[in-house]
């Protein structure tokens, strides 16, 4: 069985590094169970697409995360919504035309998501999407609109939670091509756990554990406009009783805060993350402000409050069973959520169910089911 696996932007990184474990792994018990030597029973294909490009998006979490070289990278980053989807379309057909597969993998909801599961979908060529199925319901995010579509061409649909599953079979999918396995992005997250370090500024800003707070930003709702972003930052840092504020910057939301000329003495910028050093600072953090997706994810599964500058989400496990709280752009609504935090009253979550680290094992046992029915499925 040949498979295309695609990533292209940061969050994606963190999906597929399980899968391909899990693939290795896989493959080598095969190997023994059928004394064949020199036989890859899932043989994969890693695309890169290039969509993020920069060392500190890229290149680092495929380091930490041990993720094989992207056997081709596209170079497809940058440009607008509609460029940067063209530009992966046009590279990945070529690259699919180059390098046949049965199934092309993709991943999360970014522009890559996307355009690579067109392209396989008019190349005859079978779409599996991990992380179908959610749904915030705010078609001014370009990620829903991915969502949407990729999950309107994919064949086997890979879900997070039951919630997910519903959505799929309100739009009229055939439950025979829903594989509910759990979430990608905590396997990674339960590996590494251990492996979690301080980053190079901990002992700098003399950061203490449960006495700092991480934002981060980069939804073009919150970033694009220039005094949205101030008046949200300003709301944050002067309603935490001067703890530090840790706020590593999205190159998207760089380019907006650097025009700003704004300072305070607890807020403390720094450049992205990798992903140890990140989660290290988020595990120990008193609570993570954010827009983000995954990391109220990752919250979630680490006990830490969430505050969440959104007004919807997709993940809404991580508000009804976890620690995350939607709480929107409103400077009065943040301050409400600040002060539950300040009184010690924030709520304390629990982890969604096969949330348990084991779900790229499952994604890699229904991919055997299906090459053994490969005449029923694929
Ligand atoms: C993308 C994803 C979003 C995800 C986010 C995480 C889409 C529609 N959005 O948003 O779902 O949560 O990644 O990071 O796919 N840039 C750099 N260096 C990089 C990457 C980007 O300078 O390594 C610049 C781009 O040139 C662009 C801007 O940052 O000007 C935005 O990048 P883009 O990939 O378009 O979308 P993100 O905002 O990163």
């Amino acid at each position: 069985m040949n498979i295309s696996l695609v990533a292209g932007a940061r969050p994606n990184f963190m999906k597929i590094a399980p899968i391909i474990h899990a693939i290795k792994i896989k493959n080598e018990k095969l190997k023994i169970k059928s004394g064949q030597d020199k036989w890859s029973f899932i043989k994969y294909r890693l695309v890169h697409t290039g969509q993020h490009y920069d060392e500190k998006m890229s290149e680092t979490f495929f380091r930490e995360l041990n993720i094989p070289e992207p056997d081709v990278n596209l170079g497809c980053g940058g440009g607008t919504q509609a460029e940067q989807t063209a530009a992966i379309m046009v590279a990945f057909e070529k690259e699919l035309i180059a390098h046949p597969a049965d199934l092309v993998i993709v991943v999360g909801d970014v522009n890559s998501t996307l355009a690579c599961s067109i392209v396989a979908k008019k190349l005859n060529t079978k779409v599996a999407h991990v992380e179908a199925g959610i749904r915030s319901g705010d078609m001014s995010m370009p990620e829903e609109i991915n969502r949407i579509v990729t999950d309107s061409i994919t064949d086997y649909f890979f879900t997070t939670t039951t919630w997910a599953n519903q959505n799929l079979l309100k739009s009229g999918i055939d439950e025979k091509r829903i594989f509910l396995v759990g979430n990608v992005m905590i396997d990674t997250l339960m590996a590494n756990q251990h492996r979690f370090y301080p980053p190079p500024f901990w002992e700098i800003f003399n950061l203490q554990p449960g006495q700092y707070f991480v934002l981060t930003l980069h939804r073009p709702a919150n970033v694009d406009d220039a005094q949205k972003l101030k008046s949200m930052i300003h709301e944050i840092v002067t309603n935490i009783d001067g703890l530090p504020v840790i706020f590593p910057m999205h190159p998207r939301t760089f380019k907006v805060y650097s025009e700003l000329g704004i300072s305070y003495p607890n807020l403390y910028t720094v450049e992205p993350l990798g992903y140890l050093s990140f989660n290290y600072l988020v595990k120990h953090a008193k609570a993570v402000i954010t827009d983000s997706g995954g990391i109220t994810e990752e919250t979630t599964v680490m006990g830490i409050p969430c505050i969440t500058l959104r007004d919807t989400t997709e993940r809404p496990e991580t508000v009804e069973i976890g620690t995350n709280e939607l709480v929107g752009s409103n400077p009065k609504a943040i301050k409400a959520a600040l002060e539950i935090l300040k009184r010690g009253e924030w709520k304390k979550g629990k982890i969604p169910e096969l949330w348990d680290g084991k779900t790229a094992e499952r994604i890699v046992n229904v991919l055997i089911k299906l090459r053994d029915y490969s005449n029923y499925y694929v």
